[in-house]
């Protein structure tokens, strides 16, 4: 409740948020990873406790400290994030999927480190699961929200993604742009909604950003 005692946007609402990149280990030292530094994820938590929602933050390694009030669940690879985000999916009533999840990991984890000896310059990949593909499949009444942090094609790609993932919202940016993307303060994004409709957001602070987007995402709750 706020000052007036007029209930929060998020107020009784539970907010299931996946941060940070996630790390595919090659052996005990080496692993594949990418630059997200989980501010825009981070900011989603504390900016969705200040509307009144319950927060589990899922994050892979960051250099950040989580919102006091949420509840915090740290990952390392897109496997043990996959695994944790499912106790709670039932309960939840807003799923934010701003994680860098890596695509790809080894293989093969080799248990001692590997040595340098000819013909060992290949890596084998396979792909890792669709975090937030596999909860838009299930959703029962969850709003999905979905990051996608593009270089071309912003929209082709976001649209795209909304479809892929059943989500209903894509909150998309171009990480070229100047004050947009990994490691900024600030962002510049557009959300691309089920219905077709997008909201061009102007750049704005992470925590500006995340407020709009749980606005947004407040009022889509309502309209159900
Ligand atoms: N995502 C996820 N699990 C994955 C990959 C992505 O949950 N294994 C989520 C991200 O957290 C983000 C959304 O899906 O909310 C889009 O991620 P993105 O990397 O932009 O899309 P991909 O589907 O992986 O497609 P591509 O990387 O080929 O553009
Ligand atoms: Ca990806």
């Amino acid at each position: 409740f706020n000052e007036k005692n007029q209930p929060l946007p998020l107020s009784g609402k539970k907010c299931l948020i996946t941060a940070g990149p996630t790390r595919e280990a090659i052996d005990p030292v080496r692993f594949l990873t990418n630059h997200s530094t989980g501010k825009m994820g981070y900011a989603l938590a504390e900016e969705a406790i200040k509307l009144g929602a319950e927060v589990t933050l899922i994050s892979g390694p960051v250099n950040l400290a989580p919102p006091a009030k949420a509840h915090v669940v740290q990952v390392e690879s897109a496997a043990e994030m996959y695994d944790a985000v499912w106790p709670f999916y039932d309960d939840t009533d807003i799923v934010i999927g701003t994680a860098a999840v890596a695509d790809y990991k080894p293989k093969v984890y080799h248990t001692h480190k590997m040595k340098k000896q000819p013909g060992d310059n290949v890596i084998e990949l396979e792909r890792t699961k669709d975090i937030l593909q596999e909860l838009g499949m299930k959703k029962t009444h969850q709003l999905i929200i979905g990051f996608a942090a593009e270089t071309n094609a912003v929209e082709e790609y976001a649209r795209g993604k909304l479809e892929k993932k059943n989500a209903d919202m894509i909150v998309a940016n171009n990480v070229t742009t100047a004050g947009a993307g990994f490691g900024t303060d600030t962002n510049i994004v557009t959300i691309f909604k089920r219905d077709g409709s997008a909201i061009n957001l102007p750049m704005l602070t992470k925590a500006e950003t995340a407020k709009r987007i749980l606005t947004e995402a407040a009022s889509m709750l309502q309209k159900d």
